[in-house]
């Protein structure tokens, strides 16, 4: 359930800022959380603030801290939820100006960015190994993360890039992103074969899992890899067989923010700065396709929730 309350403003504890939120990007794995698929709340008063990624200004420092400093425009990734709230605490390991060698980012269009590019990076190159010239094939290529990958997938120097969507209405939103072509996902094979001479990609991204990772492995060139890295369908548990994965030169790879959050949190500013920075250069679109009133959350959630949202939904705050 989501619902409007008052909750007390949080303080900046060491290694922290806080930053008063002008914009919270709105993702399915908040969806997630709302459904209670991580847990039950476990924050003060059984309360928990969904949100991973926000951008405004920084209001306050922690102990330690001297950049960025107050009144600084910043974005940044929650990998402990809090985004959809006026002022939220964040880990500076995780927050990143929206002033960049490349010139400043509006933060209407860089609250998208936190949690969906340093994901979209570690897809494609951390757990995809794409190298230059190398075919990718994008599931759920509409959403967020779908927007972001293509793009990313043409500045890694991918060589073909294709996309699936769940409807035919999701493919005239995808112009101008990079694909080369988008088409339904139910069928995809077929068509991919068709498309690629029988060859397949090299690379496959996939957040649907079930029936569509395996048919997946089946579109792998030589040495392919399908990364998997969410569970849209809310499938049961689908598993591989290694004899046939060795016996036919194909690979399963996975990717999670949140693990990489805690055990290479510099990655994930890293990737962000860089997001920050094609942003401001204009070698890539923010994705940010409606801005709401946070009032309107739960309407947010519902696009996601029944497939019908495209690109990136902001809550906003101002
Ligand atoms: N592992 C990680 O670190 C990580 C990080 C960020 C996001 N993710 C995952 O990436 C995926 C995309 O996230 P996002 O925030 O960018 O969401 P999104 O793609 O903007 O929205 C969800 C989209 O998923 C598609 N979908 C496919 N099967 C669905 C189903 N059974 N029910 C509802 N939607 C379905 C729908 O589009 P189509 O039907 O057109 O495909 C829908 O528009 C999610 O699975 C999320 O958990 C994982």
């Amino acid at each position: 359930m989501l619902e409007e309350l008052d909750l007390p403003e949080p303080a900046p504890t060491a290694g922290e800022v806080a930053v008063r939120v002008a914009f919270a990007g709105v993702n399915f794995a908040e969806v997630q959380h709302r459904r209670g698929e991580f847990g039950a709340p476990d924050g003060p008063g059984g309360v928990d603030v969904p949100g991973l990624e926000v951008a405004g200004v920084v209001v306050a420092l922690g102990a330690g801290v001297s950049e960025p400093a107050v009144g600084e425009p910043v974005a940044a990734y929650l990998p402990a939820f809090g985004g959809y709230a006026e002022v939220v605490t964040a880990d500076v390991r995780f927050v990143r100006s929206l002033r960049t060698g490349a010139g400043e980012v509006d933060p209407a269009e860089a609250a998208g960015l936190p949690c969906v590019y340093p994901t979209a990076f570690g897809v494609l190159g951390d757990a995809g190994r794409l190298r230059e010239g190398e075919d990718v094939l994008i599931h759920s290529a509409a959403g967020g993360v779908g927007f972001a990958a293509a793009q990313l997938a043409r500045e890694l120097g991918a060589g073909r890039v294709y996309g699936t969507v769940g409807g035919a209405e999701k493919i005239p939103y995808t112009a101008g992103l990079g694909y080369d072509e988008v088409f339904l996902r139910e069928g995809f094979t077929e068509r991919l074969t068709e498309v690629t001479g029988g060859r397949g990609v090299d690379v496959v991204l996939d957040p649907v899992g079930g029936p569509i990772r395996e048919q997946s492995l089946a579109v792998l060139a030589p040495f392919g890899r399908v990364v998997a890295y969410g569970d849209l369908g809310r499938h049961q548990q689908w598993t591989a067989s290694v004899w046939d994965l060795w016996k036919s030169n194909r690979t399963i790879a996975g990717f999670n923010i949140g693990d990489l959050a805690r055990r290479s949190p510099e990655r994930i500013g890293q990737y962000l700065a860089e997001a920050l920075r094609l942003l401001a250069a204009g070698r890539i679109r923010s994705g940010v396709t409606q801005i709401l009133p946070l009032a309107e959350a739960a309407e947010a959630h519902r696009l996601l929730e029944t497939g019908t949202g495209r690109g990136k939904i902001l809550l906003s705050f101002t």
